[in-house]
């Protein structure tokens, strides 16, 4: 398929070079805006910017397009920026998963109804970057992501921070009596530095990471900090990339196959990344119609060393992650284990990309498949009467005594009586309990918020508790840690069997056997369905009910189902008149 139209035209030319009244009123209103007949000549970059002030992540984003457009520019293309809404993680709520689809309609949208050729996707804070990619693989014109790049690595004391592993971690110390007043303040105003996304390896560490194992991204995108000059580089060295791709045809239905999925699970794995990709990932491959099992995730995580040294899961951050090498060092010690000849945007593939520049300047930040840090990847996928369509547990962040347990479960029933109760001193609860969260999943939560990670009971904290089994159809931050057993499937508010728990019941991890089993009979799971009631909707109109309408369950990415697949965008006269 080419952004040629039947007359050799780019897919902008069908706009701006029609000889009717069609052509005249796109020139006449865009030489409005002060560009002229030469400018409309060039093939037109869409630059797609997800900057907003309710977006703290992005707030370098003008700075960043300005270098795009210059790069554009330089390489002879037509800069032309527009908005698409931007999720923010830090104010959204319930979740901003509640509007991740939303986010790549937008996308997929805006690509397909103007007169773009080619598009550059400005990414950074959780969903953006998985949004973008899924509506620009569905448009599937020539697209070439950039990232915003980490935040700074906070600084407290002369003791490293990061957001958020340490917004939760100082907090607990808070609640236990363990910090004053005076020194949480402190940590308010030291912990978040400067602009740009979370910079332990958290979600949005991870989806950008991954846009250069997928190829969607130039070598480098994934660590450069958002405040260092050479993000502005790499910001208008993609602009400049991103005419050739046009020129090329270059689309992400040639650059995102099952190989390049297959690498981007690969890498997560090596660096210990978020459970939430084990959701956007099979989103994105939805577009591609790639089937992406839960157990292919599995499968790889076990063959795949663990060797970036990265918090939440290790010692280090994004800062660091840079300086030693970048994702490019961590894809070169990996190539014996990817798709090295999987082709990417640069026009060449991921193993011609790594192998010339990526040295490694930190051998304790990036390990080599021999010094690894761990034999297997950081993620494990598990199943048993409690979870049959599987549920997910980032081990490498657990408690490794905890990964075998047997113990008695303490039921929430929602994320609001969570909330009522965790604090409760008469809370019946002790330290070997498994606290259970219900109807916190993509229909119960609603949007699958990141709850995963309930809070220690405090009366436990009081005692010097810090982490506790826990299991939940919820997801959880990718920069948090403990022993959490994720995206339970099917949710307990469509009927799945963790809404079939009980107070006392007894609850059994055991991950070396991938197994997660509620030690109560089949006959008293049958009675207890039979008694279950779906819980009232959350929504009864507007966006909140095609949600609820449209939703797919966590294994299958959380997509609409009717965005599954692609339609990719072919040039087409304009109407004449
Ligand atoms: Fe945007 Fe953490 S708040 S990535």
């Amino acid at each position: 398929m080419s952004t040629s139209s039947p007359r050799g035209q780019t897919r902008s030319a069908t706009f701006f070079q029609d000889d009717f009244t069609a052509g005249l009123i796109h020139r006449t209103f865009t030489k409005s805006m002060g560009f002229d007949d030469e400018d409309m000549r060039k093939p037109v970059i869409g630059i797609c910017n997800t900057y907003s002030e309710l977006n703290n992540c992005h707030a370098h984003f003008p700075q960043l397009v300005q270098a795009v457009k210059r790069g554009v520019w330089q390489a002879g293309g037509f800069p032309l920026e527009f908005p698409t809404i931007s999720l923010g993680e830090i104010y959204l709520t319930p979740s901003s998963m509640l509007w991740r689809n939303l986010a790549a309609m937008d996308t997929e949208e805006m690509i397909r109804g103007n007169p773009i050729d080619g598009v550059v996707l400005l990414t950074g804070c959780d969903k953006t970057t998985p949004a973008a990619l899924m509506g620009a693989a569905s448009a599937d014109l020539p697209s070439l992501l950039v990232s915003g790049g980490p935040m700074l690595n906070g600084n407290w004391r002369g003791q490293t921070l990061g957001a958020c592993t340490d917004c939760r971690r100082l907090s607990d110390e808070f609640r236990a009596g363990k910090l004053t007043g005076e020194q949480y303040k402190e940590v308010e105003d030291n912990l978040v530095r400067s602009h740009g996304h979370c910079m332990v390896m958290g979600t949005a560490s991870t989806m950008n990471s991954l846009t250069e194992a997928l190829g969607m991204a130039l070598p480098g995108n994934g660590a450069i900090p958002a405040v260092d000059s050479r993000r502005l580089r790499l910001a208008e060295q993609s602009g400049r990339h991103i005419v050739q791709m046009v020129a090329d045809d270059l689309r992400p239905s040639r650059i995102l196959t099952r190989q390049a999925l297959e690498n981007a699970i690969t890498l997560l794995c090596a660096i210990g990344g978020s459970t939430n990709a084990v959701v956007h990932l099979p989103a994105l491959a939805g577009r591609l119609g790639i089937s992406l099992p839960l157990d292919l995730f599995d499968e790889i995580s076990r063959r795949t060393p663990l060797v970036a040294n990265l918090r939440p899961s290790g010692k280090y951050q994004m800062e660091d992650l840079f300086y030693a090498g970048g994702i490019p060092a961590v894809l070169k010690q990996l190539l014996p284990l990817l798709h090295g000849d999987a082709l990417t945007v640069t026009g060449h593939s991921l193993a011609e990309n790594v192998q010339a520049a990526a040295e490694i300047h930190n051998p304790d930040v990036i390990r080599t498949l021999d010094t690894a840090l761990d034999s297997q990847g950081g993620l494990s996928i598990v199943r048993g009467n409690l979870a049959p369509d599987g549920a997910v547990i980032k081990h490498a962040a657990a408690t490794p005594r905890l990964l075998q347990h047997r113990g008695r479960a303490v039921v929430f029933t929602s994320i609001p009586d969570l909330q009522a109760r965790y604090g409760d001193p008469d809370l019946d609860v002790t330290p070997d309990d498994v606290l259970v969260l219900q109807n916190a999943g993509p229909i119960g939560g609603p949007g699958m918020p990141e709850v995963g990670n309930l809070p220690i009971p405090t009366k436990l904290l009081a005692q010097g508790v810090r982490d506790m089994l826990r299991i939940s159809d919820a997801r959880m931050s990718g920069t948090a840690y403990g022993t959490i057993v994720l995206h339970a499937a099917p949710e307990a508010a469509v009927g799945g069997p963790l809404a079939l728990v009980r107070d006392g019941d007894e609850i059994e991890l055991d991950l070396a056997n991938r197994r997660l089993h509620l030690h109560v009979s089949d006959e008293e799971l049958d009675r207890r369905r039979a008694e279950w009631q779906a819980p009232a909707p959350h929504y009864n109109r507007g966006y909140g009910k095609l949600f609820l309408d449209s939703i797919l369950q966590a294994p299958e990415g959380m997509d609409f189902d009717f965005l599954l697949g692609s339609d990719p965008v072919v040039a087409e006269n304009q109407p004449k008149f």
